[in-house]
């Protein structure tokens, strides 16, 4: 779903490329370590403020990032270009990504799912992407918040959308074990989790 316009200029502004580098990767990447030259995608990957963020913390061997924004994708690509990192970028849906199965070892969401209307079909293309053995790292926002009216009227969102709860069933539904779940609060949490199974997996 198309960012409305004050999230658009929020998370273009420099105060969410300062939460985003130093704090939000600092602590997924110190939840459960990326693994050495992991090739990521970054779903929902806006300006690519996180690419640049990842691939500087992480030191992946190939970093894509996927967005139905091409205004967004314009932006990460200057911005790859300004920092001199090289990575993949793809206009698609969360829920049809045109790349083959098991092309990765980790994809991260910040703050994607919660834009998505299908978000289970999301996930499921996650797990279709992932390696077995593969980390799903997701930051994200959740029903009491995006459901709200008032927040909505501000900040679209699709509706319903999800709580920590569904979102953590759906993940093991398509093949998931959770290693990580930190809810920041009612409204967002934080989740790694690992492809164990190939449940809900297709080729
Ligand atoms: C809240 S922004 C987060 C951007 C960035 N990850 C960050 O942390 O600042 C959500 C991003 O998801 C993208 N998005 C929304 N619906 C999407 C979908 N169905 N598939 C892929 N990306 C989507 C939006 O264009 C936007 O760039």
């Amino acid at each position: 779903m198309k960012l409305g316009f004050l999230e658009r200029c929020y998370v273009n502004s420099p105060l969410r490329n300062l939460l985003q580098r130093p704090l939000e990767l600092r602590l997924v990447t110190t939840l459960v370590a990326f693994p050495k030259g992991a090739q990521i995608m970054d779903l929902g990957c806006g300006n690519g403020a996180g690419l640049v963020g990842l691939a500087r913390r992480v030191k992946p061997s190939a970093l894509t990032g996927v967005d139905t924004d091409p205004a967004q994708l314009a932006r990460a690509r200057r911005r790859l270009m300004r920092h001199n990192i090289s990575a993949q970028l793809i206009e698609a849906s969360a829920t049809h990504i045109p790349l083959p199965a098991h092309s990765y070892d980790v994809v991260t969401s910040f703050g994607c799912l919660n834009h998505v209307e299908d978000w289970q079909a999301a996930l499921a293309e996650c797990a279709r992407l992932l390696r077995h053995g593969g980390l799903l790292y997701t930051l994200e926002f959740y029903r009491p918040l995006t459901a709200n009216r008032l927040f909505r009227l501000l900040f679209p969102h699709p509706y319903p959308g999800f709580n920590h709860a569904e979102l953590t069933d759906a993940m093991r539904r398509n093949g998931f074990t959770t290693l990580v779940e930190k809810r920041l609060c009612t409204f967002a949490g934080l989740t790694v989790a690992r492809l164990t199974s190939n449940a809900g997996q297709y080729d």
